[in-house]
């Protein structure tokens, strides 16, 4: 048992992952002997359902300067936060000198729209790599946590924010009350807190377990959301799914009563009743999907590796920590991942060392089989790797089971 970090009720523990490397850690390749484990398993509160880890990791072991993840890494998710950032200047944003503060804001993929558009903004950043990359392209960005302090600082120096905005990033902070306290301090009275994260429904739908990781401290759905705001003094007002990251919710937050709640967020709320989403049963069950996936995944490589054939890695995310680490697979059955990020290339995977090379050399030669580690991102990089299946090589992916194609 562990203590809920929203209501402080008893979290009941349903997954044990084991001993698990920083799931963003990529390593130089003569540093391998200091890796920093910790315990990654997941639990339900009991009193309020938010999904949880058990263990919590320090920030700044995570984030800091040579935090490797950027957000201009895909094409799809250029285009999903500038068709964002049009929205939100054409609507919340469509007033007299207007404020957005984007907390996580890395590149600056999203805000450097808003910037463009001459429009007052802000980015709270603590990872100084990737917010120095914001600031070069044009957005104003304060390196530092945002939490309840910071968010002080900023109503005094800029006044009320008219959107707080968060992608992929509130479900990664454990102290989520002094985020709360600090987004309803800094919002306008008519603000919205927009945020969009990993979907719980999404990943025990598709038992996407390698959603879990350090990182990913909360695992968010519309039941255990709408009640964390409600603690908060703020209300669930709108809800949209997403397709982007394997599944996510846009959740919208506001002052009660300032906004009427959408009926999509009643339609959620009901589904995540009728499929059971909280159940011990559906958690049980999702574990038995993870076994399973664990023991096909390793007869596959062990398949492969038992008739000769090679098999690369395609997208050096950090979800592929915990499957590699989880099914013990190391460079003895992949050769080496594929990833376009420059700070990922020419180190190790964390905690299971195997080499990290840019895209080129996924075709010299190609490889018999890719695992799709990226697979959030499959559409977009099957359009780009159409060669590959020419060439007869097949994709193994392991989402929501193992096969090929
Ligand atoms: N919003 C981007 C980046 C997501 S990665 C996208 O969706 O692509 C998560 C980001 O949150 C990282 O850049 C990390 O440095 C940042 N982060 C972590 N804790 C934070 C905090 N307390 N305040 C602001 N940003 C934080
Ligand atoms: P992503 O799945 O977005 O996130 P996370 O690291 O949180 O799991 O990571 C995608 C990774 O795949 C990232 O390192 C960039 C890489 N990538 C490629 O190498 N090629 C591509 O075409 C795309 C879209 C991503
Ligand atoms: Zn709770």
């Amino acid at each position: 048992m562990s203590t809920c970090r929203v209501c402080a009720g008893p979290v009941e523990e349903f997954f044990d992952f084991g001993r698990q490397p920083l799931s963003d850690a990529f390593l130089p390749p003569e540093r391998t002997e200091d890796e920093f484990f910790y315990r990654l398993a997941v639990g339900i509160c009991q009193t309020c359902t938010m999904v949880q880890l058990m263990e919590e990791v320090p920030r700044e072991r995570m984030f800091h300067e040579d935090y490797p993840y950027i957000s201009r890494g895909s094409a799809v998710m250029r285009s999903h936060f500038e068709t964002l950032a049009r929205r939100f200047l054409a609507g919340e944003l469509h007033r007299p000198d207007p404020f957005i503060v984007e907390i996580g804001c890395n590149d600056g993929t999203m805000l450097g729209t808003v910037a463009d558009a001459g429009v007052r903004h802000l980015g709270v950043e603590p990872s100084g790599g990737v917010a120095a990359m914001a600031a070069q392209r044009g957005v104003r960005v304060r390196t530092d946590f945002f939490e309840a302090s910071v968010a002080a600082d900023i109503l005094a120096n800029d006044g009320p924010a008219d959107v707080i905005y968060a992608a992929n990033t509130l479900c990664h902070i454990p102290y989520i009350d002094s985020i709360l306290k600090g987004v309803r301090e800094l919002l306008a009275p008519d603000g919205v807190f927009v945020f969009e994260d990993p979907y719980f429904a999404d990943i025990v739908e598709r038992a996407s377990f390698d959603q879990i990781y350090d990182e990913h401290f909360f695992l968010f759905a519309g039941g255990s959301v709408q009640a964390m705001a409600a603690r908060h003094g703020l209300e669930l007002v709108d809800v949209e799914r997403l397709a982007v990251h394997g599944g996510e919710v846009r959740y919208t937050l506001a002052r009660p009563g300032t906004r009427t709640p959408s009926p999509a967020v009643a339609d959620l709320l009901a589904a995540e009743r009728r499929e059971g989403l909280t159940e011990p049963a559906t958690l049980r069950r999702f574990g038995t999907r993870v076994e399973r996936i664990r023991q096909r995944l390793t007869e596959v490589l062990d398949d492969c590796h038992a008739r000769g054939q090679r098999v690369v890695g395609y997208g050096a995310t950090a979800k592929s920590a915990t499957v590699l680490n989880f099914c013990g697979i190391g460079p003895d059955r992949i050769d080496f991942i594929c990833d376009t990020t420059p700070a990922k290339q020419g180190r190790l995977t964390p905690g299971s060392h195997i080499p990290v090379r840019g895209p080129e050399a996924f075709a010299s030669p190609y490889p018999p089989y890719a695992l799709l580690f990226a697979w959030n991102h499959a559409d977009e990089i099957m359009a780009k790797e159409t060669a590959f299946r020419a060439a007869g090589g097949q994709w193994l992916r392991y989402v929501p089971e193992v096969h090929l194609a």
